[in-house]
């Protein structure tokens, strides 16, 4: 199991108002890549960003790991826009793509690292022939479309297959999971073999905007949990 955990605050739970800022924040408490959320309202039943903020929180100075999860249909004409706007990671759901395969290499070839994301009930059968073209998989252990829902607990198992299939393999490619992830249960997440954590509300939600080490807080918890994976 890689010991090298990653933090990944999930900015759909920011204060949007004040984004430059929260992200700055977040990432001067100690996170390491920053969970990008875009939604459009019809593969997901919500709305959010686009290539425009990612674009703003690069100009804005940001220069950690942006990791941007596609929860769009069709995928592959937006691709190359997050690219331009400085995406690091760009993740989408097998089931938007018409063309698995495709879409992972338009990604590579836009010069970002691909992911395949994985909703709480949609078997992993792609990865037979997929794993090795990808630098992440993403697990959703609630299903997609808003923050703060609570964790669904057979993905661990999930988690734990998946684990074995890339060290099966010798590949280094992060194991990520996404949805109702806290203090409270990321280590159990940890053991399963996930090395990158999303967390939205359990960070942005932690303290009042009042106070300046509001995430300090959290993401230290968050990573004294880790010491005992
Ligand atoms: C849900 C998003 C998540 C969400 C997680 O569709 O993909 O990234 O922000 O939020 P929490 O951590 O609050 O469950
Ligand atoms: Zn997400």
């Amino acid at each position: 199991m890689s010991k090298d955990f990653r933090i990944a605050p999930s900015i759909l739970s920011a204060n949007f108002a004040r984004l430059g800022e929260e992200v700055d924040n977040v990432l001067a408490a100690g996170a390491d890549i920053v969970h990008f959320d875009v939604m459009d309202n019809h593969y997901v039943p919500n709305l959010t960003i686009g290539p425009l903020v990612c674009e703003a929180l690069r100009k804005h100075g940001v220069t950690a790991p942006i990791d941007v999860h596609l929860m769009v249909k069709p995928v592959d004409r937006i691709i190359p826009d997050f690219a331009k706007a400085g995406a690091t990671y760009i993740t989408f759901h097998p089931d938007a793509s018409d063309h698995v395969d495709r879409t992972i290499a338009l990604i590579r070839e836009c010069g970002c690292k691909p992911g395949l994301v994985f909703n709480p009930a949609t078997p992993l059968d792609v990865l037979e022939y997929t794993l090795d073209k990808l630098d992440m998989v993403l697990l959703m252990s609630v299903n997609p479309g808003f923050g703060g829902q609570k964790f669904i607990p057979y993905v661990l198992d999930k988690a734990r297959k998946v684990r074995q299939m890339i060290d099966a393999r010798g590949l280094d490619i992060s194991l990520e999971i996404d949805g109702g992830v806290g203090t409270g249960n990321i280590l159990e997440v940890a053991k399963a073999g996930v090395d990158t954590f999303v967390a939205g509300s359990a960070v942005f939600g932690a303290a009042k905007d009042s106070d300046p080490h509001r995430y300090d807080t959290v993401i230290g918890a968050l990573r004294a949990e880790l010491k005992n994976a």
